[in-house]
Order: C-alpha cells, then sequence, then structure tokens
C-alpha cells in the first residue's frame, strides 16, 4: 500500500501566467518547490526534457480550477472517472480534491492543510494511537504526524481517491511514513475486525451525512466507541452549520446519537465544522 508514483510535473492556470510572463523560476509541484525551465522557440522545455508548444499551456488558462499533469509531453487534467468524478483542484494552499464537483476540503477563508491542522488540533492529539477514518489526500493524517502520533490507522473507501494522492506532492509523506498504516475498505466494514480499546485518537472526517449516512449512524458510533480507549477522544466532522438532511439539523442529530452511545464531553467547534468528545472511564 505504502508506495509512491514517481514525481509528476504539474501546472496550473497561475503557473501558466507566471511562464507566460516569462518566468523562468517557477514551481512544478504546486507551491512545495521551484524549478528552472527554460524558454525556447515557442516552446517550454521542462527539467524531464519534455517539450511544450506555448498554445497547450494557453490551453491550461481557461481552465482555473484544474491541476495539469504532463504526460508525454502533454498537459492533460488530473481527473478520474469510475462510477464517480475525482478531480485535483487548485487553492492558495494545498490543492483539494472533488468527488462529483463536492471539495473535500474547506477552502472559503481557510486552506486545506490548516484546517486539517486545526482538526487535530481540536482533538488534542499528543502522541498516541490514531485512527482515521476518511484518508482523502492525507492532510489530517500528516497534521496527526506533526502532532506526534506513533502510530496511524488511517481507512479510505476508494482506489481513485489514493491514485490521486499518489500524484499529489502534498500527500506525499503518508506514503513515506512509516508509522502511517493505510487500508482501502469501507469504514463500517473495517472496524468490527479492529481490537477494543485500541486507540487514543478517532479522527472521523467523513463526506457531509447526504454522501455517506451509514458513517453518521447509531451503529457506527457503537464501533468508534468501542475501539477507544476508556479517556479516549473523538473528533467527528459534521459539516456547515446548520446542515439538514431530510428536514432535521444534522448536528443536532450526531450529538444526540453520540450521547446515546456514551460519549461525554460533547463540544462542537464551529471553526472547524466538527464535534469532540470522549469515551468515559467507567
Ligand atoms: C472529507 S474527505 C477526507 C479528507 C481527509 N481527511 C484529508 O485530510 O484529506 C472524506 C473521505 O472519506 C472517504 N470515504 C467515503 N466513504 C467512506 C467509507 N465508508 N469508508 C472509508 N472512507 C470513506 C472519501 O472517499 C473521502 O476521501
Amino acid at each position: 500500500m505504502n508506495e509512491v508514483a514517481p514525481r509528476p510535473l504539474l501546472l496550473t492556470a497561475e503557473i501558466v501566467q507566471e511562464i507566460l510572463r516569462g518566468r523562468t523560476r517557477v514551481t512544478l509541484d504546486l507551491g512545495l518547490s521551484e524549478t528552472t525551465i527554460t524558454l525556447e522557440g515557442g516552446a517550454v522545455i521542462f527539467p524531464d526534457g519534455s517539450r511544450v508548444k506555448l498554445e497547450a499551456l494557453h490551453r491550461i488558462l481557461k481552465r482555473p480550477n484544474v491541476v495539469f499533469m504532463l504526460i508525454d509531453s502533454e498537459p492533460r487534467p488530473l481527473s478520474l472517472t469510475n462510477d464517480h468524478f475525482y478531480k485535483l483542484v487548485p487553492t492558495k494552499g494545498a490543492p483539494t480534491l472533488e468527488i462529483d464537483g463536492v471539495r473535500m476540503h474547506r477552502t472559503k477563508g481557510t486552506t486545506p492543510e490548516k484546517d486539517a491542522w486545526e482538526k487535530v488540533r481540536v482533538l488534542g492529539v499528543r502522541g498516541g494511537r490514531v485512527l482515521e477514518i476518511g484518508t482523502g489526500l492525507g492532510y489530517t493524517t500528516q497534521a496527526t504526524l506533526n502532532a506526534g502520533a506513533e502510530v496511524i490507522l488511517s481507512l479510505e473507501l476508494s482506489p481513485a481517491v489514493l491514485k490521486i494522492a499518489r500524484l499529489n506532492p502534498w500527500s506525499r509523506r503518508i506514503f513515506t511514513d512509516e508509522r502511517v498504516h493505510l487500508i482501502l475498505g469501507d469504514a463500517y466494514q473495517v472496524l468490527p475486525s479492529l481490537r477494543s480499546g485500541f486507540f487514543d485518537y478517532i479522527l472521523h472526517d467523513p463526506p457531509r451525512f447526504s454522501l455517506a449516512g451509514h458513517l453518521y449512524g447509531s451503529a457506527f458510533y457503537a464501533q468508534l466507541f468501542r475501539v477507544l480507549r476508556p479517556e479516549g477522544r473523538l473528533f467527528h466532522y459534521v459539516g456547515e452549520p446548520g446542515a439538514r438532511y431530510r428536514g432535521r439539523n444534522v448536528r443536532r442529530g450526531v450529538i444526540n446519537r453520540l450521547r446515546r452511545t456514551g460519549f461525554t464531553r460533547i463540544l462542537y467547534h464551529r471553526e472547524v465544522r466538527g464535534i469532540t468528545c470522549m469515551k468515559p472511564n467507567l
């Protein structure tokens, strides 16, 4: 599971604008580092030797919400289609992932990596064993590593998501840090096989309620409660404040079900649209 793809050369409309202005030190990994390119005879020569005509770069300018990857000297959108449509989208910081047009990270007034760090901060991770539901691009996984997690088991349903993560320079560490264990599967199916009381923290970062209702239900919460150790803590992303599903307030429903499951110290954190709570030591 933990293997990384070769480093792709990535372009966005913003980077192309810089190239067309004549800049030759640019980022080809979405802002993490800079590389030198050569402008020559109406084309750009990239560090891997690929030669791309300026006309081809002009096409990128028309699609500011797409990350492009150079494949055989041809810029191609970094997207995948199976039953769903997955696309990497540039932001001011780390890129976000859209699944069927729905963003998997908050980008308004924040960046995906800042939001991930805030989630881990409110969870209060200090060392310990972490279970994560929804690997996505691995930003919360990496924030958890930065907070000193000793081991993190991260569950992701979609192979396409992990394929995109492998091509995203901002996700690299989840494939290289040996403390991270990635499992491909439905968390709902995987959780019953995990050991009781094993985890110090759970970071539950599911898609919104309307897309993954079973990850917000009492049966799933009973499993989260079981695998957490006494005094272990849970963070649960619940979506936009006031979000409703079939006329019911999602956050209120989550809080009621967590309380009925046995969780205590239930707190809503507006800044990260999530709830923290604790398994009591009875
Ligand atoms: C909001 S994103 C997670 C973002 C991630 N924590 C990050 O920092 O990039 C939710 C993720 O949960 C995954 N997912 C959806 N249903 C799932 C399930 N039943 N089990 C595990 N993962 C699931 C989605 O494919 C998606 O990648």
